[in-house]
């Protein structure tokens, strides 16, 4: 190096030299800007039928569908390591599967027995619940599905009936995932009417037509019944005025929190919907994103651990105020020291 070099480097940066603040890890942690902890993490628990039993999914290595029983025990689990709230996602088997998921209707339900279990257990985690229709349809689609269509208005009503019948159980919060037209508001008004004005509505407002939902439907068995595609309700991967036009809508219709997804693909979109509407956003990294994750480090091709935590810090440096992820154990273990 010559003193020509330091000479012209201080003139073309007018002597701010952005590295004095990279120096050491204490200066590095001092200026830091976005932070992750427990309490950003949101666990989905799949479910199956039986009990005292887990199955793995092949598709997703590291995440088991679990009996009610040990479901909650993975829930104290997340209480202990400081995540907020459980969301269950359920495995039925194929005769309670039907054209229009009536079984979402049933009270006695996989994930109602299970909001029921956690609350009697572990009382003070959140729960989540999706009112969507895909793991009861025998289609795989999250609607009624009349002629080849997904007809709106009936499937609204059937989800209706599933968010009360969630609501019912304990849920403190449902999260329709459907992207139905209306739902937002007509679930409102039907808890408000059975007198859940405190249970609230996360919606999954911007939810996209999107390929990374693959190893999801192993999960809870859609796989082979899927007929045909999402592209009718979801919203295409090519938009974003789309996602705000649904935001806005879902907000007037009264949504307390949002939610994209999947998430790492999307964070523009989760940026967006933080800077233009100032509600809590959420993001879902689905299970396509935690198996490219989990494959790629299982071969060596990368630290696991690392990228896992820095995919959940970028949905933090994007704007969202939480993150669904299937590494939410994994993670807050890591951060504990664990
Ligand atoms: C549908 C639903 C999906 C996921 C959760 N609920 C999408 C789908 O199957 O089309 C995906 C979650 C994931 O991939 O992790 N209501």
């Amino acid at each position: 190096m010559t003193d020509r070099t330091t000479e012209i480097v201080d003139a073309v940066t007018g002597s701010r030299r952005l590295r004095r603040n990279r120096r050491f890890d204490w200066i590095r942690r001092m200026v830091q800007e976005a932070t992750l902890s427990p309490a950003d993490l949101i666990l989905p628990i799949f479910l199956i039928e039986g009990t005292d039993n887990e199955e793995t999914i092949a598709a997703m290595p590291g995440v088991s569908r679990y009996t009610i029983d040990r479901a909650v025990k993975v829930a104290k689990q997340a209480f202990d390591l400081g995540i907020p709230a459980v969301a269950p996602f359920p495995n039925v088997s194929l005769e309670k599967r039907n054209r229009t998921g009536s079984e979402i209707t049933n009270p006695d339900n996989l994930i109602c027995q299970f909001v029921r279990a956690v609350k009697m257990s572990v009382p003070d985690i959140g729960v989540i619940t999706d009112a969507a229709l895909d793991p009861f349809t025998d289609h795989g689609h999250d609607g009624v599905l009349e002629n080849g269509i997904i007809v709106n208005d009936e499937s609204v009503a059937q989800i209706v009936l599933g968010a009360l019948r969630q609501a019912e159980a304990g849920a403190d919060i449902i999260a329709p995932s459907d992207m139905m037209d209306g739902r937002i508001g007509a679930i409102r008004q039907a808890l408000d009417d059975a007198g859940f004005q405190n249970v609230g509505i996360l919606s999954y407002t911007a939810k996209y037509a999107s390929a990374f939902y693959g190893p999801y439907r192993e999960a809870i068995g859609t796989d082979g019944l899927l007929q045909g595609d999402k592209k009718t309700y979801y919203i295409d991967p090519a938009n974003s005025e789309d996602a705000m036009r649904e935001a806005e809508l879902d907000i007037a219709e009264g949504a307390d929190m949002l939610m994209v997804k999947p998430g790492m693909p999307y964070l523009d979109i989760v940026r967006r919907m933080k800077v233009e509407f100032g509600m809590p956003v959420f993001a879902y990294q689905v299970s396509g994103e935690y198996t490219m994750i989990e494959t790629a480090a299982a071969n060596g091709y990368i630290d696991g651990d690392r990228v896992m935590m820095e995919s959940l810090l970028a949905f933090k440096r994007a704007g969202a105020d939480g993150i669904l992820t299937y590494h939410a154990l994994k993670a807050a273990q890591k951060m504990a020291g664990e």
